[in-house]
């Protein structure tokens, strides 16, 4: 109560002197922990060898040879910092872990008990990086109600499903690679450009996923550090637009941002052009195996939806054929119907719309991430900031070549910062996350987690929905009732996730029974992504709507957050 008080006078103090322990993040770790640990020898995905494989190269071979080593197919394709974690972890290798074949270059693992239980506790204990981050971007708040909201920010973030699905189960290391972005980001928050430019360095030195956020971080960090304009908001026009380079700040920045990509890359400079074309393999399809539920998604669904039509409907062939002008000889070849259909399809991704470049991808999401980076430009304020990596990731998402279901958390992170503070940016928040995290199932199809997966990140949205919806400040302006039935409307959406889910755990469930059951196989992973598609690019929308034309939420004013 005292400490309230002394917020409210309002006197000039740091944060750091400001106690907020008691919104700790410690207890939460201890209570997951045991959850991880039940999880540790449940299943695991192909992922798992890899970062074996990648332990056994690191730590066998000599630098060089690192991003040439192809015994398996699952050679090293992340950048130099994570070759250089997975050798810091390999000197913690017990000889009992060794013995067990965590350590051999084979062409697939051959590994028990001993290695699970090693690479487990990596996972487990490389996350402190999040929670570490995520404490401290709770202590340098600046009043104990921002406070109070931080703390449901980093909770519902640590605890979130899809790094329990993805890190905890599926296996990869995404809570440290969050955890670094997210030091990246509350250095922004306060204000601490260097650190800001040197922590996303970094990230992109661990894992280069988060070239997806660089326009924003680099628009960001250009606008409030390197150059000095004032915007005259009335009139919305430049002034003082010429000769207002911060050379100092500039030069400061580049040199750091660039130090650190040397001590990354300059050990490889003899085998640079191989590390590039294991960093950007532009071979591999437009969707991956499960389609991420993005635009992609829906376009195969369509073009899945018209072969259907064409073959059944006589009368749409001309038409079809008119519009699309495709090769209707493939339409002949039943092999081909039947397998893209399952979704294995090689080379041939449509049959009948038109086929997608990656070039086009490209073009698409950069298209969208510039439209973003517009309002950041004129107001680099730290809510801009996160609207901005948040569209950015969005974008990359949507619209990118060989998207992972995996890769939404980049959309996540960023606009959980933003929800706390604004009730209007819950909307497509809860849409987002429900769907995202629905979405995430397909990975995990073990009936053995099912209860968890199912369970748990019910559990987590219910919790979530109302603590959000309490730390939210009302409303500043005048709601109307369009608002309160589009409210409804996206519940009703989010709702409809339970009969969805229903329905393909019943399939599931009665597969081996029968077997019209199993040609079912592929639509009720197709069910999943359309209707999470669906649902995702609609939050998308919202939160467009509102990040161009709703300039109250975007003040960094009312306290700093
Ligand atoms: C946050 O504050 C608590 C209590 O004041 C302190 O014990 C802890 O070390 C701080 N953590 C970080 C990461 O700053």
């Amino acid at each position: 109560m005292s400490s309230t008080k002394k917020t409210k006078q309002g006197s000039v103090k740091t944060p750091e002197l400001e106690n907020h322990g008691k919104y700790s993040l410690v207890n939460i770790w201890v209570v997951t922990l045991a959850l991880k640990l039940l999880l540790s020898i449940g299943y695991h995905s192909t992922d798992f060898d890899v970062h074996r494989n990648w332990l056994a190269i690191t730590r066998n071979l000599p630098i060089s040879q690192w991003y040439l080593e192809k015994t398996s197919q699952w050679t090293l394709d992340y950048p130099p910092f994570f070759a250089y974690f997975e050798l810091f972890l390999s000197y913690f290798i017990p000889p009992i872990v060794r013995n067990d074949g965590c350590l051999d270059i084979v062409e697939k693992g051959n590994y028990g008990i001993p290695t699970i239980y090693f690479q487990r506790m990596t996972v487990i204990v490389s996350e402190i990086v999040l929670f570490g981050s995520l404490q401290w971007y709770i202590n340098t708040s600046k009043s104990h109600s921002a406070a109070r909201r931080a703390y449901v920010v980093a909770s519902s973030l640590v605890l979130s499903p899809g790094l329990l699905l993805i890190d905890h189960i599926h296996f990869q290391y995404n809570g440290m690679m969050y955890g670094i972005l997210i030091l990246m980001i509350n250095c922004a928050r306060l204000e601490k450009y260097l650190w800001c430019g040197a922590w996303f360095a970094i990230l992109l030195c661990f894992k280069h996923i988060y070239l997806y956020l660089a326009p924003a971080v680099f628009i960001f960090l250009l606008r409030a550090y390197c150059l000095q304009l004032k915007i005259d908001k009335s009139k919305n026009f430049i002034s003082n637009s010429i000769g207002l380079v911060r050379w100092g700040n500039l030069i400061k920045l580049g040199s750091i941002v660039l130090i650190i990509f040397t001590v990354a890359f300059a050990p490889f400079y003899k085998v640079l052009p191989n590390v590039i074309e294991r960093l950007f393999p532009f071979s591999r399809g437009l969707t991956h195996a499960y389609w991420a539920p993005n635009i992609w998604a829906i376009y195969s669904f369509l073009d899945r939806l018209l072969i259907q039509i064409y073959k059944k409907v006589t009368l749409s062939q001309l038409p079809l054929q008119k519009i699309f002008k495709f090769d209707s000889e493939l339409l002949q070849n039943e092999d081909l119907i039947r397998s893209s259909t399952r979704g294995i399809v090689g080379d041939i991704e449509f049959l009948i719309l038109p086929t997608i470049s990656p070039k086009l991808t490209f073009v698409l999401t950069l298209f969208y991430q510039i439209m973003a980076l517009i309002p950041l430009f004129l107001q680099p304020n730290f809510r801009r900031f996160m609207g901005a990596l948040t569209l950015c990731g969005y974008a990359s998402f949507l619209f990118g070549w060989h998207v992972h279901e995996k890769a939404i958390l980049i959309v996540i992170f960023p606009i959980t910062f933003l929800v706390s503070r604004d009730k209007k940016l819950l909307a497509p928040f809860n849409l987002l996350v429900s769907c995202a995290y629905v979405s995430l199932f397909p990975l995990i199809f073990t009936s053995g987690e099912w209860l968890i997966k199912v369970v748990y990140t019910t559990l987590w949205y219910i919790i979530y929905y109302f603590n959000f919806r309490k730390v939210v400040l009302p409303f500043k302006n005048f709601v109307g009732d369009g608002e309160i039935i589009l409210d409804r409307f996206i519940n009703g959406y989010i709702l409809g996730l339970i009969p969805m889910v229903t329905l393909v755990s019943l399939i599931d469930l009665f597969e081996h029974k029968f077997e019209v059951l199993q040609k079912l196989e592929f639509l009720k992973l197709m069910l999943i992504s359309v209707y999470c598609g669906i649902g995702i690019i609609s939050s998308w929308n919202g939160f467009n709507w509102l990040y161009f034309m709703d300039e109250s939420i975007w003040d960094d004013e009312i306290d700093n957050n």
